[in-house]
């Protein structure tokens, strides 16, 4: 969307963006007076290409105290951000014809690397009937012999959909039961910490028997508003695992820029921290409140209300078919045009998630922002007969 949003700004309208996925907040002062005292200290350098150790200790014992595990910084490697595992994985663990299971709306970079190492995608569709969640019998016809990599995506991009700690138990029953042993389970839980109404975070990894084989990954982009600090990190089953990790850092970056990793330490340690993701969180509820509230005043749309990340998913079917003037929807891609094009409101069409029928509209954006757009939205969608 970015260069077709560009062009509509330069032709002199006001876009609001509903297509962003990072939060819209400043990076945390703590944070930020880390990352300068690392640059001050010359921590400017080459460092550790498995992460500094500081960082990841302080990783292993995060995520082992919220998941209830027991992780050693020998099993964590720090990446340039929460993407780069989710392909080395791919590269890692699979062989041509090797079958990869991932969720279907989904983040876009599970499915886009499989070609890359001829693996075969499985996807596993997630129904609006459900929240976008799964469960067990859902994965179960798509596990074989030849399943690699299951990734899990919760809270999940686009959807906002969370698993219960019911439905992660069933899932991991399944995965017990049919997924060969070499098999990895690939958590990505980026979004965390970005949990509405209460809900706390479970993680699949904390499942009977699946520490063992599953790689849980997360990281600072959207915990702290953190996109462009590129740290981010997995925790592979065995130390032997991460090393080949270590390894492939090495070939492609050679490490992550240590002042960053500090930051990402104290990040990860401060007390202030939890004070500033409580903030982002209660202002990520009450825009998803608002957003949702006036998305389902336009008429034919549905939309579950999303428990996690910062993102809704509205069904748009009814309006395919639709016209006005020149303008004939026919797919998610037409219609995020016509509301760029006329409304100057930018949203993600669900195209790119395999979701062809939606559209994903984020809500890191200010209340008055999402009031203005829906307003938008909803006048150009009146215009659609
Ligand atoms: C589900 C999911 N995983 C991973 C990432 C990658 O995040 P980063 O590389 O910024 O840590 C994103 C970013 O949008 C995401 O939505």
């Amino acid at each position: 969307m970015g260069p077709y949003i560009t062009e509509v700004e330069e032709a002199g309208n006001r876009v609001i963006k509903c297509n962003l996925g990072e939060p819209d907040f400043a990076l945390p002062k703590h944070i930020r007076e880390e990352v300068k005292r690392g640059i001050d200290a010359d921590l400017t350098h080459y460092c550790d290409p498995q992460g500094i150790l500081p960082l990841r200790e302080a990783i292993a014992r995060d995520v082992g105290n919220k998941r209830n595990l027991k992780i050693t910084p020998d099993r964590v490697v720090v990446f340039p951000g929460a993407k780069p595992p989710i392909g080395f994985c791919q590269q890692t663990y699979c062989d041509p014809g090797d079958e990869i299971v991932y969720p279907s709306p989904g983040f876009p970079i599970y499915e886009s690397f499989i070609p890359y190492i001829d693996g075969t995608p499985r996807p596993l569709h997630l129904r609006e009937e459900a929240g976008f969640a799964f469960t067990g019998e859902e994965l179960e016809p798509l596990i074989t012999n030849r399943t690699k990599l299951v990734y899990i995506n919760f809270p999940s991009n686009p959807t906002g959909g969370v698993a219960t700690k019911d439905q992660l138990d069933g899932i991991a029953q399944v995965i017990n039961k049919k997924l060969p042993s070499e098999a990895r389970i690939y958590s990505d839980e980026v979004y965390e910490n970005i949990l509405f109404d209460g809900s706390v975070h479970n993680s699949i990894a904390s499942a009977p028997e699946m520490a063992e084989r599953t790689i849980i990954v997360s990281g600072v982009s959207k915990t702290y508003s953190w996109t462009g600090g590129r740290v981010g990190w997995a925790i592979f089953p065995t130390a032997e695992e991460a090393q080949i990790f270590k390894n492939l850092n090495i070939n492609y970056f050679s490490c992550v820029p240590a002042y960053n990793q500090m930051g990402a330490k104290v990040a990860i340690e401060s007390p202030e921290s939890a004070v500033e993701i409580e903030r982002m969180v209660k202002a990520f509820q009450e825009r998803r409140d608002r957003m949702l509230e006036l998305l389902l005043r336009i008429p034919d749309i549905t939309c579950p209300k999303p428990q996690g990340a910062f993102y809704l998913m509205p069904d748009w079917q009814a309006y395919l078919g639709r016209h006005c003037g020149a303008w004939e929807i026919q797919t998610s891609i037409d219609l995020a045009a016509y509301f760029l094009e006329e409304a100057h409101v930018a949203v993600v069409p669900g195209v790119g998630f395999r979701a062809p029928e939606h559209l994903r509209f984020s809500y890191a954006s200010s209340i008055e922002r999402i009031e203005e757009g829906m307003r938008r939205v909803r006048e150009a969608a009146a215009k659609l007969e």
